[in-house]
């Protein structure tokens, strides 16, 4: 098995190495490579982060392998890098795609995402990004995009940011914000949790200002919560920008600007969260309101934030603090 992972590895390094230098060097790639310094990507991160370009042949990677001698159909099929078929020939799963490549914790490249980028007539039925499967090195309840490269970076800060793609990730690199990863869309799981929880105790949510985003946001908001002792900041982009939308758009320094000092803490991002849509002026949409806060600070372990929001809504709504103290603290014993 040991050998096995090792071959696999072998095969990942190359095929690395293959599709970026197709994407940096060939007239293949050069649409794509263009695609990506349209977006505003550097030459510099295109080396960085070894992204690459799968041709539309359907065994150029294939092929590539065999000249290099790997071509092992028990490793080959293993590597996901392969349409699954039930004969046994070879057709790469990855075409006409820029790829990203994904490392795991030491860095090593165990998959790729692949985002397709032509204007094709039928590109509507493709889906954006298509990512390598689960294999032997590909755990993806494990993997953070960028964990290994960002780690050092996390460690300093004292926080990690955690956006939802790859080109969030790589536009605030480029913008000098060096300690962030990407969960790759799907929600936060545990494991994901842990691995960041050795290394930090203080996670930034970045994700994309759409809607999408902002359930997501409150989704990992729960699950950090009820995971860890993390203290959690969040990021909320306007206008439905993404973070790399809103760099393109807006600037380096207004991002890294927005990050630092746009930031809500958890309360008050849950208090704007919980609001909307709602009608306070309504008797009890505005009671359902006091209540579903009152829900939330009775998880807050903080006596002096808690008191902090209570007095607000103390203000806010013109009710004794004794009664709202004591609506909230059924909530604490509920959670028990
Ligand atoms: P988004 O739809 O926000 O894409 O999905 P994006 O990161 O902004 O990508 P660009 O800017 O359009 O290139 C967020 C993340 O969700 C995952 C990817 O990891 C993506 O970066 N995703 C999205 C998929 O895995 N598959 C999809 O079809 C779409
Ligand atoms: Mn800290
Ligand atoms: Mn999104
Ligand atoms: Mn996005
Ligand atoms: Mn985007």
């Amino acid at each position: 098995a040991d050998s096995m992972h090792s071959k696999l590895l072998a095969v990942y390094e190359k095929a690395e190495y293959f599709y970026h230098h197709l994407l940096v060097n060939s007239k293949a790639g050069e649409e794509a490579y263009n695609y990506l310094l349209n977006r505003g990507m550097t030459k510099e991160s295109i080396e960085t982060f070894k992204i690459g370009f799968s041709p539309p042949q359907r065994q150029a990677l294939k092929l590539y392998l065999d000249n290099e001698g790997l071509n092992d159909p028990e490793v080959l099929k293993k590597s996901g890098l392969f349409s699954d078929r039930d004969d046994d020939t070879f057709v790469d799963r990855f075409t006409n795609r820029i790829l990203f490549p994904i490392a795991d914790a030491r860095g090593k490249t165990v998959a790729f995402s692949g985002r397709a980028f032509l204007e094709a007539e039928d590109n509507h039925r493709m889906a954006k990004y298509m990512n390598s499967p689960e294999t032997e090195l590909f755990n993806k309840r494990r993997i953070l995009f960028n964990y290994d490269k960002a780690r050092a970076s996390i460690r300093r800060d004292g926080e990690v940011i955690l956006f939802e793609g790859f080109m969030d990730v790589i536009s605030a690199w480029q913008a000098g914000v060096k300690n962030g990863i990407a969960s790759m869309g799907t929600s936060l799981t545990e494991e994901q949790i842990h691995v960041l929880d050795k290394v930090t105790d203080h996670v930034v949510i970045a994700y994309d200002g759409d809607d999408a985003g902002l359930e997501a946001t409150k989704r990992a908001t729960d699950f950090i919560n009820r995971e860890t002792h993390f203290t959690i900041d969040i990021a909320s982009f306007p206008e439905n920008l993404d973070p790399d939308d809103f760099i393109q758009s807006r600037g380096k320094e207004a991002f890294v600007e927005f990050l630092s000092h746009g930031r809500d803490t958890l309360m008050s991002f849950l208090l704007k969260y919980h609001r909307k849509g709602i009608n306070l002026k309504n008797e009890s949409e505005r009671l359902k309101y006091i209540e579903v806060v009152l829900r939330e600070l009775a998880r807050v372990s903080s006596a002096v934030e808690r008191e902090l929001y209570l007095n607000q809504l103390q203000e806010e709504f013109d009710l004794s603090v004794d009664a709202l103290k004591e609506q909230m603290h059924s909530f604490i014993v509920e959670q028990q």
